[in-house]
This record gives structure tokens, sequence and C-alpha cells, in this order.
């Protein structure tokens, strides 16, 4: 994992948690439309985490309706399900929402959520299209495989060596010398995309217009994101998030290492074009008054890729588009992640941009706490510009009601979210509201579950996945040595 090079141990600061009147008064817990019809109760919210706990067909398990009733005993004014594959393709225990078949599943996790929150808590879905990404192969099976010498390979190779033969040589002895080669010839044989493959395992992109379905992809994605959500809306989810952030196909489009040259790239308007036309068939497909969103990058935090003014623009198109709300997240791209192991797949959380993405105490001076919030401020400002009001969620190291509450006071944003604190204290929203947040768990941000993430290990939170494992009916991971849930908090007994 990527760490910053002043690498400054940051401390989670002591912080005032208001009274219940205070909370009660307070701008996070005070209610905000989004869209036309619907409510949130407050302006807390919990972003999207994969907690890899559905099946390997993506359905979803009484863990993942455990998870998700957990967070609603929070109350906090919505949650959004992780990212969930709008393809009927295998994708390990990822959730999938890709065919009418999983909407009874999905029906019931809302209606958990529903009961657990007493029906406070909005339930959204984040709505996700990823490519093919390959894990590293063994040097002997990319070299015997998937390497297609050609002519360029021959002659850079005889270039290289000084050797006339190599332009003749059969397949065999070429795919055998570059096995053997040292990493200098290799460079000077290989293409940029093949030192990629060989390196970080083959990974399809936006950009590879010579492959029949990735060139149709403003033809498919329309309608795939459509069906999906018209499928959210039959399993009574209350909205969608499209995601359109990190290191997936909506992100690479709107990136600007998005070189399409048919009309889907190059330009922002041409990177913004499929973002919008997604959108619009799904808003086409559930109607007016059904909370649409998405979550956006408010800068890549790569070489040559978008920066917080392509975001700005993007947003504005797509607050006039219609949409309800866009939440705002930071890097997470498998552009600058570490090189994987032989055998495994690269995973875009492990350099700077997926620091970025989930910042810890390990830091610079700027520190983790509230680090991404200029971003989502001035991303709002742009939308105002505009003459609109389109609510933006703003994340990355909340962990107390001051930061919040100074935020909204501020104006930088209309809700404030938490994924880590929220899973450190699923209760803590309601903690706060009762006057009770001395009794909160508070996040370390030292990335134990990111962790387990990275290694599509079930997520647990290091502050209480050890604690009463022979508790009766406690759910346990597979290894059966971290329980899954948070433990349970009543608040008539207090901690
Ligand atoms: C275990 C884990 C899984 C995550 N999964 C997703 C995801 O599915 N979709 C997404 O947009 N962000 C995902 N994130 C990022 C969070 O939503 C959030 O943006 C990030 O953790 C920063 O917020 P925080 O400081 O409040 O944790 C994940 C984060 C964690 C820790
Ligand atoms: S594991 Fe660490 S970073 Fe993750 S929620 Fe728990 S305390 Fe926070």
């Amino acid at each position: 994992m990527w760490t910053p090079p002043a690498r400054i141990r940051h401390r989670v600061s002591e912080t005032r948690w208001p009274s219940a009147e205070e909370a009660a008064g307070s701008r996070w817990f005070s209610p905000i439309a989004i869209g036309d019809g619907t409510r949130l109760e407050q302006r807390t919210w919990v972003p999207a985490m994969v907690p890899w706990r559905a099946t390997e067909d993506g359905e979803v398990t009484p863990d993942v309706i455990g998870w998700y009733r957990r967070f609603a005993q929070g109350r906090p004014g919505a949650i959004v399900v992780e990212a969930t594959g709008i393809r009927d393709i295998p994708s390990g225990p990822l959730l999938r929402i890709g065919d009418d078949r999983f909407i009874p599943g999905l029906r019931a996790l809302t209606e958990a959520v529903r009961e657990a929150s007493e029906g406070r808590t909005r339930l959204l879905i984040q709505l996700i299209d990823f490519l093919a990404v390959k894990r590293r192969p063994p040097p002997e099976k990319f070299f015997a495989r998937f390497l297609r010498p050609d002519a360029g390979h021959r002659a850079r190779m005889a270039r290289a060596t000084g050797e006339e033969r190599w332009l003749s040589v059969d397949e065999q002895a070429l795919r055998g010398a570059l096995l053997a080669a040292d990493d200098e010839l290799r460079a000077a044989v290989l293409t940029a995309r093949e030192r990629r493959d060989l390196s970080f395992g083959y990974r399809e992109e936006v950009n590879d217009l010579e492959l029949p379905h990735i060139r149709a992809l403003p033809q498919t994605l329309p309608g795939l994101f459509a069906d999906a959500s018209a499928r959210a809306q039959a399993a009574g989810f209350d909205g969608v998030e499209l995601h359109y952030a990190h290191a997936y196909t909506m992100a690479s489009f709107l990136s600007r290492t998005n070189t399409r040259v048919d009309g889907y790239g190059a330009t922002l308007e041409g990177r913004a074009r499929l973002p919008l036309e997604v959108y619009a068939a799904v808003r086409a497909r559930v109607g007016a008054r059904y909370p649409v969103g998405c979550r956006m990058l408010g800068h890549e935090v790569i070489a040559d890729g978008s920066d917080l003014a392509d975001a700005c623009y993007f947003a504005a198109a797509f607050a006039r588009a219609g949409m309800d709300f866009i939440s705002v997240s930071k890097g997470g791209k498998f552009d600058d992640a570490k090189r994987p192991k032989v055998g495994h797949a690269v995973y875009p959380y492990t350099g700077q941009s997926g620091y970025e993405c989930m910042p810890t105490v390990y830091s610079d001076a700027r520190g983790p706490f509230a680090r991404n919030i200029p971003l989502a401020a001035t991303i709002r400002e742009a939308i105002h510009e505009i003459g609109l009001t389109t609510p933006v969620v703003a994340a990355g190291g909340i962990n107390s009601f001051e930061q919040a509450e100074a935020i909204l006071a501020r104006g930088e944003a209309d809700i404030v979210a938490a994924a880590r604190q929220s899973l450190a204290d699923p209760d803590w929203f309601r903690k706060i509201r009762l006057g009770r947040g001395a009794e909160i768990r508070r996040c370390k941000f030292t990335n134990y579950c990111e962790a387990l993430d990275t290694h599509h290990k079930q997520v647990t939170c290091q502050l209480w996945d050890r604690a009463g494992l022979d508790e009766p009916d406690v759910p346990l991971s597979k290894d059966g040595r971290r329980r899954l849930l948070a433990p349970r908090w009543d608040p008539a007994a207090g901690d």
C-alpha cells in the first residue's frame, strides 16, 4: 500500500459531542430532499462499502442482510448498498442485479433495512459496470500463450540484439528467447501494453476500440443500467447511485485518459456523453420522481488524469440533466496501483490514488480528516453557479459531529457521509442523536478493514471483530476467527 512520503502519524482528535437537544437542532440531523418526492430524515449517509458477503453467484445472503440491518439500526438518513454488478456474469462474491432472479433477495434486503431502521433510513443501491481484469500471469504462461508475436517484435528484437536472424526465426524460438530475456531486452521488444499485461495482468480499457464489445459499450450500457435500475425499483430500493467513480467503466469514460475517437471520448463533451446517455436511459425507465444520482471523482490523482475543473464540468452537466444528488469521491484507480504478485489481480486502492480514496492516519501534513471536502465544496459551487441546488454528498475521514456540522455550516456539502467510522460503530449516528456521543467507538483510520477488502475477505473492523466470539448466534467469518457484525448496542442499557 502506498503511503505519503512525509508519513506523519496523525491522531484521531478529541471532540465534543452534542447533547440530544443540540443534535436535534443541528444541520446534520435536519432533513433534506433528494429528488422530487424523497426526503432523507437526516443529512447523515453511509456510502457504499463492499463487505464480500454475497454468494459466488452474486445473490444476497443472510450475512448481506445482517450487514445492512446492522447499519440501519444506527438510523442514518441514507445507506448506499455496495457496488452491485449490472451484468449477469460471474464476478465472485459481489452482489449482482443483472437479472430478475436477483430481485427477491434484494427485496428481502430492503425489507430488513426498513424494519431495522423503523422506516427512517432510505436505502439506495450503487450500480456498477466493470471491464475484465485478469490475474498477473507467470512469465512462462504470458510468453507461451498470451503474447502474439508479429513483425514489430521481430524487428525490435533484431535491432536490440543486432542479430538479423530474429527477423525470420519461428514463433516458438522468439517466445523462448523473450522468456529467457532480461528486463532491458523485454522492454526494448514488448509494447508498453504488453509490458503492463506481463507485470500487472491483462486489463481491458474503454480505449480498446478494436474489441467489438468495448466499441459497443455506448450501445449496451444505457440499457444495462436502465434494466438494473428498474430491478432496484422493483426490489424496493429508495433510489439508485450510478457508480461513475474509481477504477470502473463509467469513470474510465469520464477520465482524461479516455481517448476514444468515436464521439465518446477525447473531449470533455465526448467523455461526458455516455454517462449522460446512461443517466437519460435510467431516468426514462424509472420515472421522474425516483431518486437517481451518481458517485463521481473530484480528482483522479493519476498522471494525466482528470482534475477538479473536469469534475466541476461533469457535475454541472449531471445536475443540469436532472440527477438528484452527486456523491464526491477521489482517486481509486488502476493506473497507479501496486504490482500484484503472480497469480493475483491488480487492485485499484494500492497506489497514491487509492490512498486518496481512503486516507489513513499515516499521512502528509494535511492528514486524512475531511481531506477531500474541498473537492466537494468546489463542485457544489459549480452546481450553484448554474442556478441549481442538487445536493452534494461529501466523504473522506469524517468521524465527528463537529466536523460534519462545520462542513454543512460552511456550505461545503449538503450531506456528510462516513464509511469507516460507520463500520467502526454502526450505532454512532443514533448515539449522537441521543446525546450519547461519549459511547461512540471511534475509527482508528489505519485501514485494517480495507486490507481485508483488498484480499477479498469478509470485511470487519479491528475494534470489534474479536470481541464476544462465543456470543450465541453471532455470525463468524469463514475461518471462524472474526465476528461479522458489530456487537449490539442497547440504547436502554448503554454501551
Ligand atoms: C471496505 C470498503 C469498501 C468500499 N467499497 C466501496 C464501494 O463499493 N463503492 C464506493 O463507491 N466506495 C467504496 N468504498 C469507499 C468508501 O465509500 C469511502 O468513499 C471511503 O472509505 C472514504 O470515506 P471514509 O473516510 O468515511 O471511510 C469502500 C471503502 C471501504 C473501507
Ligand atoms: S478497521 Fe480500522 S479503519 Fe476500518 S473501520 Fe475499523 S478502526 Fe476504522
